[in-house]
């Protein structure tokens, strides 16, 4: 993240001593990107951050993909592959739904606590559906609550705690590192006038007391010889990782909620861009809000058809009643995978029915790749089988 933050106790200087009360150093980290060269911060820990005791493996949820083949649009329904979430953590159950060399895309339904977990593959980008929890992190514990994105920089140890209802969480994971769309900031990394949201819609985490357990079992995801290039380990360390006594600096896990994103409308037809909420290699991330449509007296408020000849797209349907996608079946936590290569647009009848219309009730996540995405188990298991054919149907 582009701005300073500080939490707890540090050292009045960088690089210089922190003691306890009784004259015992603690261990400075620094965690940052991009070799010394992007944002990071420095925390100060109580124990050694590096000490190890013991290491085996974790064997990943499936991770392994299959090509869309034949090419064909795609509706996914991601309820059906969970029941109530009992038994179901975040980390352990998620189900790989979509996935590329550049990101995958993964659900779960969740009612346990996960343990903890590092994802040194990329950062994550986590869209809570539903539900509330705590995301302790090493940096200090996220309050999430349903349409919070909670983004978790690269290697953040963290744990999801769900609320007592449980959460339906829409796991984005990067191979890289996601942040605000590059152009809605200075070149200082400050978020623009013409951004969809600013700085005080970012949430950083809060302050916790220190925890003294030892001998405690991380999940470690990383590059590997799995499935995707993918594998899991779990680390145990003497220390538990979350004995940060303080930290600063510009890097570290935030949330943003979609009812915070101030959508851009216009006289005619917005396209996607405007949308646009983060990014990372190879990918964009955008939501459709509630929002009043076009008000030229001869618009069309649904989107044309259209050919991204350059990208997959991903549409997450997460609230209200998504305008073009009626008649085709697809509802409350659904997916659209329109992949390119094949025009898409509205259902038929959609197009006609969109005009006059001056209100879009609708929620929805979007992810465009850049390179072709392919299914993993969970999105063979949730598709319908029966979307590519929908515009032949009148609605
Ligand atoms: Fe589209």
């Amino acid at each position: 993240m582009a701005y300073y933050q500080r939490r707890g106790e540090v050292p009045r200087q960088r690089h210089t001593q922190l003691r306890t009360p009784d004259g015992r150093l603690h261990y400075e980290e620094l965690m940052g990107e991009e070799g010394f060269t992007s944002d990071s911060s420095l925390l100060y820990h109580r124990g050694l951050p590096s000490a190890l005791v013991d290491a085996r493996p974790w064997e990943l949820p499936d991770q392994s993909t299959t090509p869309n083949e034949p090419l064909l649009p795609r509706h996914l329904r991601l309820p059906t592959l969970f029941g109530d979430g009992a038994g179901v953590d975040v980390v352990t159950g998620r189900r790989l739904v979509l996935g590329n060399d550049d990101v995958r895309i993964s659900y779960a339904v969740a009612r346990e606590p996960s343990p903890l977990y590092r994802n040194a593959v990329g950062d994550e980008c986590v869209y809570l559906e539903s539900g509330t929890a705590t995301v302790e992190t090493v940096f200090g514990p996220l309050t999430a609550r349903a349409g919070d994105y909670v983004l978790l920089p690269r290697a953040t140890t963290h744990r999801w705690l769900p609320g007592p209802e449980g959460v339906r969480a829409y796991c984005i994971e990067a191979n890289s590192h996601v942040t605000p769309a590059r152009r809605y900031l200075s070149k200082f990394g400050q978020l623009l006038e013409h951004a969809p949201f600013c700085e005080r819609d970012l949430h950083g985490p809060g302050e916790a007391p220190v925890v003294e357990e030892s001998d405690v079992e991380v999940y470690v995801k990383h590059r590997g010889s799995g499935p995707s290039g993918l594998a899991g380990s779990i680390h145990v360390v003497p220390h538990h990782p979350f004995d940060v006594v303080g930290w600063d600096g510009c890097l570290y896990p935030y949330t943003f909620n979609v009812e915070d994103f101030m959508p851009i409308t216009g006289k005619v037809h917005q396209p996607p861009p405007v949308h646009q909420v983060f990014e990372g290699h190879n990918f964009v991330i955008c939501n459709f809000v509630p929002r009043k449509v076009d008000y030229h007296p001869q618009s069309i408020p649904v989107p044309y058809y259209h050919s991204n000849v350059d990208s997959d797209e991903v549409m997450f349907y997460c609230g209200g009643d998504y305008e073009a996608r009626k008649g085709s079946g697809i509802g409350q936590g659904s997916i659209s995978l329109h992949p390119g290569g094949h025009s898409h647009g509205p259902q038929p009848g959609a197009y006609e029915r969109s005009i006059g219309v001056e209100f879009f009730d609708e929620l929805a996540v979007m992810v465009d790749t850049f390179r072709p995405l392919r299914l993993g188990e969970g999105g063979q298991a949730a598709d319908d089988g029966r979307y590519a054919w929908s515009w032949n149907r009148e609605a």
